[in-house]
């Protein structure tokens, strides 16, 4: 009996009606390919896959210039950022020194980072010690010699907002930075110069 049901089985593995339906399986895995692939094929329940709405850059008969994508209105912010308001002037960096206050405790943590910072963007020009005398400008490739900051007048008179300031908006011949640095960084640099840098200076 045993070996009857085995030879049974051995049979139908080998029979005609198998290697049909292994051929037929074959022939449905291949004739499913598009070789094409411009055929996106039967979509079974779609959904909402596909939206109906205007392309960013598409034409639209609903606005009267019949683009989609509409100009900005004017006064429009970026979420989470606050628009910097002191403009690059004379006027701009006394108003900032006088209003704008530092709004971070000097933690090793935030020194550590102003020092990061500086030493991406500062240091070439405004030197290691902060006496303006980088490397830009002591191998003549920036004629102007930067401004120290770590004399008595950046020491008393200067105040971090002003500091801030500078940075933001650049001064005279140096450039603006605050689209390079975020206000947190900005801050940081500020604190670095003067917990490190003027605390450790000789007032040159
Ligand atoms: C490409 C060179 C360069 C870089 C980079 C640069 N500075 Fe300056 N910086 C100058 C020069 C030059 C001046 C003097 C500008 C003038 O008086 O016209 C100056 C002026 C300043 C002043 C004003 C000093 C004063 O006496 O009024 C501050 C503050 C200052 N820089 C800070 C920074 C900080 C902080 C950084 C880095 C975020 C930086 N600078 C990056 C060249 C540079």
């Amino acid at each position: 009996m045993q070996q009857n049901t085995m030879i049974q089985n051995t049979n139908i593995r080998t029979g005609p009606a198998y290697l049909a339906a292994i051929l037929a399986v074959f022939m449905i895995i291949f004739s499913s390919c598009d070789r094409t692939r411009n055929d996106k094929g039967y979509e079974y329940f779609p959904d909402m896959a596909h939206s109906w709405p205007y392309d960013t850059y598409s034409e639209n008969p609903v606005y009267e210039d019949g683009k989609t994508a509409q100009p900005v209105p004017e006064g429009t912010v970026p979420r989470d950022e606050i628009p910097y308001q002191y403009p690059g002037s004379f006027e701009g960096r006394e108003l900032a020194a006088k209003e704008l206050k530092n709004p971070f405790e000097p933690t090793a943590k935030l020194i550590k980072r102003g020092k990061e910072q500086y030493d991406i963007f500062c240091v070439n020009c405004h030197g290691p010690e902060g006496k303006g005398n980088g490397n830009l400008h002591t191998s003549g490739l920036y004629i102007i010699k930067p401004k120290s900051l770590v004399n008595d007048k950046m020491k008393n008179e200067v105040t971090d907002g002003e500091i801030f300031h500078v940075i933001t908006r650049g001064w005279g011949v140096m450039g603006a930075h605050g689209a390079q640095i975020d206000p947190d960084d900005r801050w940081a640099i500020v604190n670095y110069i003067r917990e490190e840098l003027q605390a450790n200076s000789d007032n040159q």
